[in-house]
């Protein structure tokens, strides 16, 4: 006979802050240490929104009440993403100001690429790709049309500020559509073996483009 668990066996025995700050010792507005989790309601496409980060981020069902909310994880977090169902609500209309998209952020063109072949295999392509300078991205749409960034900085964080602080938006960095490119045509010269320091350079996005290449 299996043995029954017993729900409050993973009730850890003591909390567990990161830190504890006793009265008065934090004198300054804090910043959040990490960006934890985003809700997303969903109701006729619940079981393909689910499908779709779950693939998307490579992410698992934690806890999964398919008539309420869906925990994924893809970390060891206990969610980063939560779905619930929300019957008859309406999907927001377009033009509808907000929260526009999240983006998630990996570590190299590689894992970038892969994301690209699975999730179009699946059926699923970005509706832009593009060379921001800063960073390279890919734009999704969930199956209920909200917009989720796949995306990886091109230089390191500082480096990156910089350059936005300086540079991005100049006259000299041209309009942010110039960074364009076709993902396909970027997995072939990946695949091809053209190095990273090449496809991730947006001069060299903007001058591939202009031949054909990219
Ligand atoms: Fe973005």
């Amino acid at each position: 006979m299996a043995t029954k668990v017993n729900p409050r066996d993973y009730i850890p025995a003591s909390v567990a802050p990161i830190r504890v700050d006793p009265p008065g010792t934090v004198t300054a507005m804090p910043s959040p240490n990490k960006m934890h989790h985003i809700h997303i309601y969903a109701d006729q496409h619940y079981e393909e929104v689910v499908e779709f980060y779950c693939t998307l981020l490579n992410a698992e069902m934690v806890r999964e009440r398919p008539n309420n909310v869906t925990f994924l994880t893809y970390d060891d977090f206990d969610h980063r993403i939560a779905i619930f169902k929300r019957e008859g609500w309406s999907k927001r209309a377009d033009k509808t100001l907000g929260v526009s998209h999240v983006a998630f952020a990996y570590d190299s063109l590689g894992e970038l690429m892969h994301i690209y072949k699975t999730m179009k295999a699946l059926g699923h392509t970005p509706h832009r790709a593009l060379n921001h300078g800063n960073s390279t991205s890919f734009d999704y749409r969930d199956p209920d049309g909200n917009e989720v960034e796949i995306m990886m900085d091109n230089y390191a964080p500082l480096d990156n500020q910089a350059y936005k602080r300086h540079y991005q938006g100049t006259a000299d960095f041209g309009s942010s559509a110039d960074g364009d490119f076709d993902p396909e045509k970027m997995l072939a010269l990946y695949e091809q073996g053209v190095p990273d320091s090449v496809l991730l350079d947006r001069e060299e996005v903007k001058r591939l483009a202009a031949e054909g290449k990219l």
